[in-house]
C-alpha cells in the first residue's frame, strides 16, 4: 500500500483522546485540524445519536466512508496540497475499506488507552449510542475485544496515553512519530 498523502490520522477508541490530541497538534504544527464525527454532524445537521436512532448504525458507517474518501480526493486535487491531522471515529476503522483510504491519507497513529482509563473517561457519557445502556466496563471490553488488533494492524505508529499529558502525548507525537 503506497501512502499518497501527508496527513496524520488519529485512530483509537472512544474516550482515547483523539480530538483533544488533536486540536493540541494541529495547534502546535499549525495544521488544521479535522475530526469526522464533526464534519458528519455538520453535513447531516444533526448528532450522532440521531443519526445511529433514525438510520441506522450502518447509514452512519457509510457516512464515515463517505467523509474519508472525500479527504483523499481533496488530497489529491494540485490546488489542495494542504496537510491535516484528522481524528476519525471509534468505529471507523473497522470497515477494511476505511483502513486502505487512511493509509493512503497518511501516517495513522494509535491512541492507546487501557480499560480504566476509558471507564473513567466515559462514565456519564450520553453522546456515544454504542456507550448507552448497560453496563460501561462491558461494553467497553467486548468492544476493544474486538477492535484492538484492527487498530494495531492499521496504524504505524502506537502511543500509550495512560496516566499522561495532554502536552507529553502531543510532545510525544512530534518527537517520536513525525
Ligand atoms: C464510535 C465512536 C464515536 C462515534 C460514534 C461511534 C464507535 O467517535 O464515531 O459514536 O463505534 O466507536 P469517538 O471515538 O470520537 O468517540
Amino acid at each position: 500500500m503506497t501512502q499518497n498523502g501527508n496527513h496524520i490520522i488519529l485512530i483509537g477508541f472512544m474516550g482515547a483522546g483523539k480530538t483533544s490530541v488533536g486540536r493540541r497538534l494541529a495547534r502546535d504544527l499549525r495544521l488544521r485540524f479535522v475530526d469526522t464525527d464533526c464534519l458528519i454532524e455538520e453535513r447531516q445537521q444533526t448528532t450522532i445519536n440521531e443519526i445511529f436512532a433514525s438510520r441506522g448504525e450502518e447509514y452512519f458507517r457509510d457516512l464515515e466512508t463517505a467523509v474519508l474518501e472525500e479527504l483523499l480526493s481533496a488530497g489529491k486535487r494540485p490546488d489542495a496540497q494542504e496537510r491535516l491531522v484528522i481524528a476519525v471515529g471509534g468505529g471507523l476503522p473497522v470497515r477494511p475499506q476505511n483502513r486502505e483510504i487512511m493509509k493512503k491519507l497518511g501516517t495513522v497513529i494509535y491512541l492507546r488507552a487501557r480499560t480504566d482509563t476509558l471507564v473513567a473517561r466515559l462514565s456519564g457519557d450520553t453522546a456515544r449510542p454504542k456507550l448507552q445502556g448497560g453496563a460501561l466496563r462491558e461494553k467497553i471490553e467486548s468492544l476493544m475485544a474486538a477492535r484492538a488488533a484492527i487498530y494495531e494492524e492499521t496504524a504505524a505508529a502506537e502511543i500509550h496515553t495512560d496516566g499522561k499529558k495532554l502536552s507529553d502525548v502531543v510532545k510525544e507525537i512530534e518527537n517520536n512519530v513525525l
